[in-house]
């Protein structure tokens, strides 16, 4: 009897030992196994005489069952500190912040341009696009621009030669030829918005010779001046994010608008840096005015039933007054640490709410 108790306390500290599940397969291989330790015990019952084989043969059967469960017991066990080990190694905490990819900029020439897209779509125009090269109708003669007009002259238009005819071609100076064209392609009423390029050959810090503008163009019977002022009073408000921006028109020249009229906001300089908004001080951000009826008259459109109002913005300007760019050349630098400080997450971009038709 005291021999079977060692041997159940061995064989039960040989399953506590096992630190795994097939250690614990081999510590119960040699115990209860076909050659185990307990197995040959029962095996040589037969041995022994009737007396002696019952009381051995139930002590026996009772350390087997006991180590039986024993053995269950420190199964499960293992089986549960082995998942406890897998939760904790392969943890996922669903808490971290995913890394930052590295991830292209918008420019913010694309950006500005989407912002103006959706400020105008949501306000229902429509945006079209002309060509970037256009004839001497499109870009001067149809907008009332008379051949003597400083705009026409070398220093401020890229021409290409001389065609066969005498006529040249040339890069658009402005958008305003867009106007003409949608006029054009079919009767008012028009509410139209045009981005793209513009060229005039001119290069400082304020000027380069490829830039954006955005021209609009509403057309039908009854659009006022009362209209121009309410649509670009909101659009500048939207624009620069600043409900309450001050703003005031001042009346100017264009050929191709009468009355014509300049738009400025209001502004503030501190120590060299401009602040948008209230202030002491104005910014001219963009050009507009009552289409002249001669416009109308050239493109088709009868000026004593149609009446409407143009603008022109510029998108480079607008895009260094909203986000604090200096230099307008910078821009076109190609410099990917400038595009990474100043240019947007692609999640910026407004979507074009309005739609982007033609
Ligand atoms: N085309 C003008 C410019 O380039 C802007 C403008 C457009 C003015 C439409 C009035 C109406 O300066």
């Amino acid at each position: 009897m005291h021999n079977l108790d060692a041997l159940k306390s061995e064989i039960l500290a040989s399953f506590e030992a096992a630190v795994d599940i097939p250690a614990l397969e081999a510590a119960r291989v040699a115990a209860l196994g076909k050659k185990g330790r307990l197995t040959a015990l029962m095996k040589g019952l037969g041995e022994l005489g009737p007396e002696e084989r019952k009381a051995t043969g139930q002590a026996l059967n009772r350390i087997k069952g006991e180590l039986t469960d024993a053995l269950d017991a420190r199964r499960n066990a293992l089986a549960g500190s082995l998942l406890d080990a897998r939760l904790t190694s392969e943890m996922i905490d669903v808490t971290l912040p995913i890394r930052p990819e590295t991830e292209g900029r918008v420019h913010p020439i694309s950006q500005v341009l989407d912002e103006m897209a959706a400020i105008f779509g949501d306000m229902g125009f429509t945006i079209i696009e002309g060509p970037d090269i256009e004839d001497d109708f499109h870009n001067f003669t149809a907008l009332n621009i008379p051949p003597e007009h400083p705009a026409r002259q070398m220093h401020d238009t890229f021409y290409f030669p001389e065609r066969e005819d005498g006529s040249r071609l040339l890069l658009r100076t402005h958008t305003s030829p867009v106007q003409i064209r949608t006029m054009k392609a079919g009767g008012p009423p028009y509410r139209i918005v045009a981005p793209g390029r513009t060229y005039r050959c001119d290069y400082d810090i304020t000027h380069t010779p490829m830039f954006h503008q955005i021209e609009g163009l509403v057309v039908d019977e009854h659009t006022h001046m009362g209209h121009l002022k309410g649509c670009l009073i909101d659009f500048a408000k939207t624009f620069f994010e600043l409900p309450d921006l001050p703003v005031r028109f001042r009346p100017s020249y264009f050929p191709f608008t009468e009355p014509s009229a300049e738009m400025d906001i209001g502004c503030e300089r501190k120590d060299g840096v401009l602040f948008i908004g209230k202030g002491a001080d104005w910014m001219e951000i963009l050009g507009c005015g009552m289409v002249n009826p001669r416009v109308l008259e050239m493109a088709g459109v009868d000026p004593k039933r149609y009446q409407g109002f143009a603008f022109g913005l510029g998108v480079e300007r607008s895009a260094m007054l909203k986000y604090g760019i200096p230099d307008l050349r910078t821009f076109y630098d190609a410099d990917a640490r400038w595009l990474s400080h100043y240019g947007f997450s692609a999640g910026d971009v407004p979507s074009l709410v309005g739609g982007l038709t033609q």
